[in-house]
């Protein structure tokens, strides 16, 4: 165990972090540092701000940033930022931003934008009086006292929308929770909602000690567990769609007709089927998160959300849905999305400045639209290989293209051996013994 424990690590310099580690946790320490610090930027100041985002940092972690153009939303053309490792999610993109271009393109709605955000407290006394005191009382007091935290917001236009009183007891003894609904207007808003929060927990508690109503045994019950925001925001929606006469379902290798039914019958299945919903809203994700990352947002509470909802009904879900009616192909996804434009990372970091900006410095409900088009985007191209050609025809060109990459393969090799798996299976083996066999012959 010597040496496996720490004290004050955060404390240490980036190179002695480092040392520590390699000496403690790796057996090839020279190699190992040499990864680590080859990632290390040349700008010293721009390495100084990425080592500040987070704790006890030592190197960075890069993701490929591209670029899928072509999408036309709400009748304007955007050219969609996305940070991915996979390959294939922004060539999906790219694909079905074209093949909807000339279709009318996506529209979209957004359907709501309230946040939210819960004080959980245990109350054994009486609940009658509770609620009363609730409604008469207490609440114009948890609205006063938060006044100066969102004295800024509300000029913004945004602020607290209401404040309700749960009962929950049925669920569990003594259970109740205070739902704060919130306007966070562009910010995706998490600090200023657990802040609001925070001190409404502490006049809760102070105005029940101090108050008259209340016998000292129905005081000493209340208990605040906890005071935090929901990434659960139902009513923080919006909603993306194409649509087109079936006949224009141009695929090449099947009918329209045929086309139209068979993806209506895949989005169908992932209606019933969980074990297709959730590859299926996998997928959809796929194009959520790259987006969302490249905004610089919070892609674990968008998929927190998003999976959340797709169980709304009891049964965990598909999100897009498909109707084929009077001849027109609609093709829809409903998605909860808490986004901000201003706060967090989107003016530290260069590249989500950067992103925002291609996207035109969307306000947060531009950004729900655009975010939501690339879910419903990423989900078309899915399901328009899977019911036509197969996954893994796309999905090989580019593991070929990386197990190339990783042999060092020159562009004329890449063009060879490209044509030559053009229908064949690629696996690793395969493609190692043709590099060399190339290789061998020139
Ligand atoms: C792969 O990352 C995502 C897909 O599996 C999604 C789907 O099956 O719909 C292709």
């Amino acid at each position: 165990m010597e040496g496996l424990i720490v004290n004050g690590f955060s404390r240490l310099s980036k190179e002695d972090r480092i040392n520590w580690l390699v000496k403690n946790f790796t057996n090839n320490s020279l190699k190992t540092k040499e990864i680590l610090s080859q990632y290390w930027l040349d700008n010293k100041e721009l390495q100084k701000l990425h080592d500040e985002f987070s704790e006890n940092t030592i190197s960075n972690f890069f993701l490929p940033w591209g670029i899928a153009p072509n999408f036309l939303i709400d009748g304007e053309m955007y050219a969609l930022p996305m940070v991915t490792e996979e390959s294939s999610v922004v060539a999906a993109s790219a694909n079905a931003a074209k093949f909807w271009l000339n279709k009318g393109g996506f529209s979209t709605q957004v359907l709501g934008t309230t946040k939210l955000g819960h004080i959980h407290f245990f109350y054994k006394g009486n609940k009658e009086k509770f609620t009363n005191w609730f409604q008469n009382f207490l609440k114009i007091k948890l609205e006063d006292a938060t006044a100066e935290i969102t004295q800024n917001m509300r000029s913004r236009g945004g602020g607290i929308t209401s404040i309700i009183l749960q009962d929950n007891t049925a669920k569990l003894e003594g259970y109740y929770f205070i739902e704060v609904s919130f306007d966070t207007r562009d910010s995706m808003g998490a600090n200023f909602i657990n802040s609001c929060l925070e001190e409404m927990a502490k006049i809760l508690k102070e105005e029940m000690n101090q108050s008259e109503s209340f016998q000292s045994n129905e005081k000493e019950s209340l208990q605040v567990t906890m005071s935090i925001l929901s990434n659960y925001v139902p009513d923080c929606r919006v909603r993306a769609e194409v649509c087109c006469e079936v006949d224009e379902l141009d695929v090449k290798v099947m009918s329209p007709y045929e086309f139209a039914i068979k993806f209506k019958q895949a989005i169908d299945i992932a209606t019933v089927e969980t074990f297709r919903a959730t590859t299926h809203n996998k997928g959809i994700m796929n194009g959520i998160d790259a987006v969302v990352i490249a905004t610089g947002n919070d892609f674990r509470a968008v998929e927190a959300c998003a999976h959340a909802y797709a169980s709304r009904s009891g049964q965990y879900r598909g999100l897009t849905n498909c109707s084929i009616e009077d001849n027109i192909f609609r093709f829809w996804l409903e998605i909860p999305l808490a986004l901000g434009v201003v706060g967090g990372l989107t003016k530290l970091h260069p590249l989500v400045r950067a992103s925002l900006e291609i996207l035109k410095n969307p306000t947060s409900e531009k950004l729900m639209k655009i975010v939501a088009v690339s879910g419903l985007a990423q989900n078309f191209a899915a399901i328009r290989s899977l019911i036509t050609t197969g996954i893994q025809k796309g999905h090989m060109k580019m593991h070929l293209l990386n197990i190339l990459n990783q042999l060092g393969a020159t562009n004329s090799e890449k063009e060879l051996l490209s044509n030559l798996f053009k229908d064949q299976i690629v696996s690793h083996h395969r493609v190692v013994k043709e590099f060399n066999k190339l290789r061998r012959n020139s």
